[in-house]
């Protein structure tokens, strides 16, 4: 059983209080699909009523932190070395959809390293929480990734680009060389609770190009927390900076990190 620290406990009254506009929405939108704007207007703005509560009981806890949210942008805090770095609603198309799996993700960087962080699906109800050193938690429970060893018998997820975004050549190298080689892949829609998956042991990796910090950083926590590994696409550290990000258990880093890595430069020398 977890044992909350003040820091993860600030966290997930956050979470928890922002999810409780975010569920009120989510019912209102079977509503609003004859309305005259449409549920994207109106998710915006459950999106944007999730960040303000997010950021006014954050700053309520911790005033002198700086942030990094999604809606908002960067702002400062005259304590340097913490940052908040938040998505308020990641999975905002399956939230559009009335799907219901999406997620709050908050955490916090010390230093310029993820160092705790919280991602809680309001529908499902489940809080994940971690914070270095002191291990990942479901709903108090502790979390391990999963014991898979063989590409064959694993599951990966991943995030396929869409309208707008570049990329969708390299992605379909990537997918057509973890697919044949797999047992299965999965898109469910939300990066943060894809990491959160991983941390679970539910899904065996990872992976997805160019995704935002805020999709990530409390992400990442979770996953090296419950014994994972997390790189970007080429086992390097620039994971807020474009090179995507790569997170498995303990055994399948190298060997879904080579196939992803090969389809990767294969689908540069083609272009
Ligand atoms: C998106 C989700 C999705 C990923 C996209 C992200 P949003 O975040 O994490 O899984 O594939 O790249 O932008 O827009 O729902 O916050
Ligand atoms: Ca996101
Ligand atoms: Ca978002």
């Amino acid at each position: 059983m977890q044992l909350r620290s003040p820091l993860l406990n600030v966290m997930t009254l956050a979470a928890l209080k922002a999810a409780k506009g975010l569920i009120r929405d989510f019912g209102e939108l079977e509503n609003l699909q004859v309305s005259k704007k449409g549920p994207a207007d109106f998710v915006s703005k459950a999106d944007r009523r999730a960040e303000r509560t997010l950021r006014t009981e954050l700053s309520k806890a911790r005033p002198a932190f700086g942030s990094l949210m999604e809606e908002t942008g960067a702002v400062a805090g005259t304590d340097t070395s913490n940052r908040w770095i938040v998505d308020p609603l990641d999975g905002t198309t399956n939230f559009l959809h009335g799907i219901p799996h999406f997620a709050i993700s908050i955490a916090l960087e010390r230093d310029g390293e993820p160092f705790a962080g919280v991602i809680y699906s309001p529908i499902q109800d489940e809080m994940y929480a971690a914070e270095r050193g002191s291990g990942a938690f479901l709903n108090g429970r502790r979390l391990r990734v999963s014991g898979r060893r063989r590409l064959e018998e694993s599951l990966f997820a991943t995030g396929i680009p869409f309208l707008g975004l570049a990329d969708h050549a390299l992605f379909l190298r990537q997918l057509s060389a973890v697919m044949a080689i797999a047992s299965g892949v999965r898109r469910f829609g939300s990066a943060a609770l894809d990491l959160a998956y991983v941390a679970a042991g539910r899904y065996d990796g990872f992976w997805e190009n160019g995704l935002n910090p805020w999709d990530i950083a409390a992400g990442i926590v979770l996953v090296r927390e419950a014994g994972g590994f997390v790189t970007d696409l080429s086992g390097g550290r620039k994971m807020f900076s474009g090179g995507g990000v790569l997170a498995t258990n303990t055994a399948l880093h190298e060997d879904l990190m080579r196939l992803v890595g090969a389809a990767s430069a294969s689908a540069g020398a083609a272009s």
